[in-house]
């Protein structure tokens, strides 16, 4: 048997090495982002800093911008495996970020289901997680733990890349990993720079929580290190004084009522003396690595009432404020940029907003980057900020490395046979070879399906139909990732006139997601149809009221709560108005949404006057109940 020369301890994974004994690189991907969102900022504000960028049906972020505020700094939100986004941040926050806050899944699955609230009265729908995600979790986060070791390592050595030299990172976790996560973390990040763990004592056992032979689950821990342990940034907080210390230690008074302590000093004759620490003069205890005063955000009462103003999004596994809020004041300033890339409900976000803090957030889920958008706009006076993805570029990514890229023609075009044979296996579909636009068939269907890289456009359906129409096929489906803003509806019915029942549907983001994809388990939804009026004012004046909207994808709701909708608007969580869309960003200038204290929902925007006569666009957006938006293009003349 050779002998294996140990000369460190270390811990390993399968995946950790090549076959060769070299260590496994972090998959380095620079995409470019498209900002597919912009909140609270005016139209006048982004084009001025808009020039020479380059047109596209999305504004590609060009990182030009500033690192404070006043030099014209925005927020980011980011949606997005954080892999994929955090390779292309590396080249413009390479050493930038001064606080990293990561709260990562770990294989629990918890955060696929959701209690989601529709309409005015606020009914409760849980979203469990389907089989496929529970799958797909399990595959990539680890049923076991050495794959949670391997997506986490590289991940971390991302991390490492983009903390500033004074910047600092925190790892929560908890028993489950924990205690596996340390010796990875001290190889990626080095022993010296470790500035220990938090223990996050949550709450107190409940009769709820005692279950098995073992003790109750009650804290769990947060693991710091400093890029460069000296340099890092560190304030120290306080904690109030508790009664009972108050009343062992300030016990002495002065006649008017002040309390004090005294602290016994030795001066330079070895002669002892005490000085008076008064009371109201004291800054408190100076906080320790065992956190109990911070209790769960569930533990709050009112996290269970619909209808409270509370912190809870209803994110299953949502963290507190408070917790975000002391880590922020260790390990940052105002105007520092803080990162969460499993941001979850947005709690990293909203502290580093309330605190003065620029901040990133990622997360891959739909409904997590829509609660923290919902999250953000109602903290006041919340400054502008982005929604950014990898998009087309993802996608195309994708494509490339699942079905081979090539500049050589003829294997390119097999690349792109393989990607339409693979979309129509997922939707059930056979290939039809030797037609210009229809891919393939499904029972009596004939099927289009988009590219990666570019919206379904008009035309193109045009087309499509055209060619059912010539061939008599009476039903043509379209799959499509993007779709040009316009007007389906219309396409709908244009396609009747020509005999063919045409359907819309999306392609699922899921479809990239490899065990998804295996297990053939993924759905096209039909695309919502929504129905809005545009009203004219007087002197330039304009108003939308919706007037319609249909959800395809009912069936995801459980019969009783279905049974409870009253009216078509209950699905819809949140709507947003750009009155000037020029085809790229949609940049939000009036928006309403539901809160879990205010379930109303104005189905009237505010009115909207500009500033002089002539034609626009207005983009109508529609957030449904579980996170999906549908929008829809009106062009208009406004005198
Ligand atoms: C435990 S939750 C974070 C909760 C958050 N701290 C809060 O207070 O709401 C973990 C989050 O990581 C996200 N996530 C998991 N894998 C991811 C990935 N590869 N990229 C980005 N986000 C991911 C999940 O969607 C989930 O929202």
């Amino acid at each position: 048997m050779p002998k294996i020369d140990i000369t460190r301890t270390e811990l390993v994974w399968p995946g950790k090495y090549n076959e060769d004994g070299t260590r496994t690189e972090v998959a380095k991907v620079s995409l470019p982002f498209q900002v597919i969102e912009t909140v609270n900022e005016s139209r006048a504000t982004r084009e001025a800093k808009k020039e020479g960028v380059q047109e596209g049906l999305f504004e590609v972020y060009d990182g030009k911008e500033g690192d404070t505020f006043a030099k014209g700094w925005q927020n980011k939100l980011i949606w997005g495996d954080n892999l994929l986004v955090m390779g292309s941040l590396l080249e413009k926050f390479a050493g930038k970020i001064d606080l990293i806050y990561i709260d990562p899944p770990f294989a629990t699955g918890a955060d696929f289901s959701f209690t989601a609230e529709i309409g005015d009265q606020g009914l409760e729908i849980e979203k469990q997680q389907s089989l496929i995600e529970e799958k797909a979790y399990r595959d990539m986060w680890g049923g076991d733990r050495s794959s949670w070791f391997a997506m986490m390592s590289h991940r971390l050595s991302l991390i490492r890349e983009l903390l500033s030299p004074v910047g600092t990172i925190y790892l929560h976790l908890d028993w489950y990993v924990g205690h596996h996560a340390r010796p990875v973390l001290d190889e990626i990040f080095g022993e010296d720079n470790s500035l220990g763990e938090i223990v996050w004592a949550y709450g107190s056992p409940s009769g709820g929580r005692v279950s098995g032979a073992k003790l109750v689950k009650s804290h769990d821990v947060i693991f710091i290190y400093a890029r460069e342990h000296g340099k890092h940034k560190y304030k120290v907080v306080y904690r109030p004084y508790s009664e009972k210390y108050i009343k062992d230690w300030f016990k002495f008074d002065d006649n008017d009522g002040r309390r004090y302590r005294k602290r016994w000093r030795r001066d330079e004759r070895g002669v002892s003396d005490f000085e008076k620490q008064y009371l109201d003069e004291s800054r408190g205890v100076p906080a320790s690595t065992v956190w109990s005063d911070i209790q769960q955000a569930y533990a709050d009462p009112r996290a269970y009432k619909a209808g409270v103003s509370s912190e809870i999004t209803g994110f299953p596994t949502q963290k507190p404020e408070k917790l975000l809020q002391r880590i922020l004041e260790i390990s940052s300033e105002p105007g520092d940029l803080v990162a969460d890339f499993f941001c979850g409900s947005g709690t990293t976000l909203a502290v580093a907003e309330k605190l003065g803090r620029r901040w990133i957030g990622c997360d891959l889920g739909r409904w997590a980057i829509h609660l923290t958008r919902k999250r953000l706009l109602g903290i006041e006076n919340c400054k502008a900020f982005e929604v950014l993805n990898l998009g087309k570029y993802e996608r195309q990514y994708w494509q490339g490395v699942t079905f081979g890229e090539s500049k050589d023609k003829p294997l390119a075009e097999r690349s792109l046979y393989e990607y339409l044979a693979f979309i129509l296996k997922l939707y059930g579909a056979q290939p039809v070879p030797g037609m210009a636009n229809l891919h393939g068939k499904r029972g009596k269907a004939m099927i289009h399906i988009g590219s990666v890289d570019a919206p379904v456009t008009i035309a193109e359906i045009d087309a499509a139909v055209d060619e059912c129409a010539k061939l008599k096929q009476v039903e043509l489906h379209v799959l499509g990732w993007e779709w040009e803003m316009g007007l389906y509806d219309l396409m709908v019915e244009a396609a009747k006139k020509k005999g063919v029942k045409l359907l819309l549907l999306q392609i699922p983001r899921e479809v990239m997601e490899q065990q998804a994809a295996d297990k053939g388990d993924v759905h096209f939804f039909e695309l919502a149809y929504l129905e809005a009026e545009i009203k004219k004012l007087k002197k330039l004046g304009t108003q939308v009221f919706l007037k319609d909207f249909v959800i395809p994808n009912t069936d995801l709701i459980p019969d009783e709560v279905r049974g409870k909708v009253k009216k078509w608007s209950d699905y819809i969580d949140y709507w947003a108005v750009d009155w000037d869309f020029r085809n790229d960003t949609f940049m939000q200038g009036w928006v309403a949404y539901r809160t879990r204290k205010d379930r109303k929902l104005p189905l009237a925007s505010d009115p909207h006057t500009y500033e002089q006569a002539g034609k626009y666009r207005i983009l109508v957006k529609v957030i449904d109940i579980f996170g999906n938006d549908t929008t829809q293009a009106f062009d208009e003349e406004v005198k």
